[in-house]
């Protein structure tokens, strides 16, 4: 059962670290922006500036991508470079220590190439400041020497564009967001779209897939194609080694019981989450920090990974107080057989404490 709940965790994280699974991940990218699906208006302003730039032979402006995991960041730096003709290098902000190491990577570029920075917001101080006068003016500061006699020399580089990946805008410092001409937010995917993709890659894969099936899994793809992907080769799975390897809806459905994912795409830790709200903190309001020290998780995966989703969901409530279960949230564990006890903050907190407790209840 621990198996099938970490192939469950690892399903949904969204994160891309399996080298095998990065493979197959590749070849159910699409290429163009054509072949893109979703994300329409970032399409849109996307393709005038890629057309802008090409039809000035220019490099084109730095573009800023922001939004939670696994909703194609990677994939459309990659288009972009490809829509150009040029070269794409990817890296990341926690990989980039040293401005050496930065320097290396700037001067190595050639004219109009791209570079993607995923997690450009955790790149440190000392790098950052490199990088300002890199994408303003294309130039490289390196320091000569040390002590009274040092001096700075500022080399030429060819113009490129830094294609910037984050979970949030709001975590990149404000001089580098103003070095972005463009800044794109990334938003999950619709129940129409994901079906689309499931069917497409469907096709790339050589499933057979009945269009049952194909809603089911894009259902309980909590927005993000990366995880309908993922699901759907588990679900290729199951029917082969359960049938003749076509996926009905009823095979569908059956494969993902198994992996723990319920009817609105939750899986064991979402539900964790929202059961250690209910039932440890009276449905909230509770801090990230303590939620975090319950489940084992970091601060940050919480964050990023899995309340953007449990938010959309309407299971979810953020306030300066904390985080809060929903009356949704409470509902949908309910029918799964969760013990729900009475939240501790119910309509009544509408009133001051004291008055909705009535006298002499208030023991704190
Ligand atoms: N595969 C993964 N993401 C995709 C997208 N946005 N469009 C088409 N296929 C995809």
């Amino acid at each position: 059962m621990a198996d099938v709940t970490d192939d469950a965790l690892r399903l949904l994280a969204a994160d891309a670290e399996d080298p095998a699974e990065v493979a197959i991940e590749g070849s159910l990218r699409p290429r163009s922006l054509d072949e893109y699906i979703g994300q329409r208006e970032v399409k849109t302003n996307l393709g005038v500036l890629l057309q802008a730039a090409r039809a000035r032979e220019e490099a084109a402006d730095h573009v800023l991508l922001y939004g939670p995991p696994g909703l194609g960041k990677t994939t459309l730096a990659t288009i972009i470079a490809r829509e150009l003709g040029v070269n794409v290098r990817y890296t990341s902000g926690p990989a980039i220590e040293r401005p050496g190491d930065l320097a290396a990577v700037l001067t190595s570029l050639d004219e109009r190439d791209v570079l993607f920075i995923d997690e450009i917001h955790r790149l440190n101080h000392a790098v950052e400041e490199i990088l300002y006068p890199a994408m303003e003016d294309f130039a490289l500061d390196v320091m000569i020497g040390k002590g009274p006699s040092a001096r700075s020399l500022r080399l030429t580089l060819k113009p490129f564009t830094v294609v910037g990946a984050t979970t949030r805008a709001g975590r990149i410092s404000s001089p580098l967001r103003d070095r972005f001409g463009a800044t794109y937010r990334l938003d999950f995917y619709t129940e129409r779209e994901l079906t689309e993709i499931v069917e497409r890659s469907a096709g790339i894969l050589g499933v057979r897939i009945d269009s049952g099936a194909a809603v089911a899994i894009a259902r309980r793809g909590r927005g993000t194609p990366r995880i309908v992907n993922r699901l759907l080769k588990r679900v290729r799975d199951h029917a082969e080694v359960h049938g003749d390897g076509h996926v009905t809806e009823q095979v569908a459905r059956e494969a993902m019981r198994l992996l723990e994912i319920d009817d609105e795409g939750l899986d064991s830790t979402d539900r964790k989450l929202l059961a250690a709200i209910i039932q440890k903190f009276g449905s909230g309001p509770v801090g990230v920090a303590a939620l975090a020290a319950v489940l084992s998780e970091e601060i940050e995966t919480i964050e990023d990974v899995y309340e953007p989703f449990l938010l959309r969901l309407g299971f979810l409530d953020r306030t300066p107080q904390g985080r809060i279960a929903t009356d949704a949230a409470r509902g949908h564990l309910a029918a799964l057989g969760y013990e729900i006890p009475p939240p501790r903050r119910g309509d009544s907190d509408i009133l001051p404490l004291w008055e909705a407790a009535g006298p002499g209840a208030v023991d704190e």
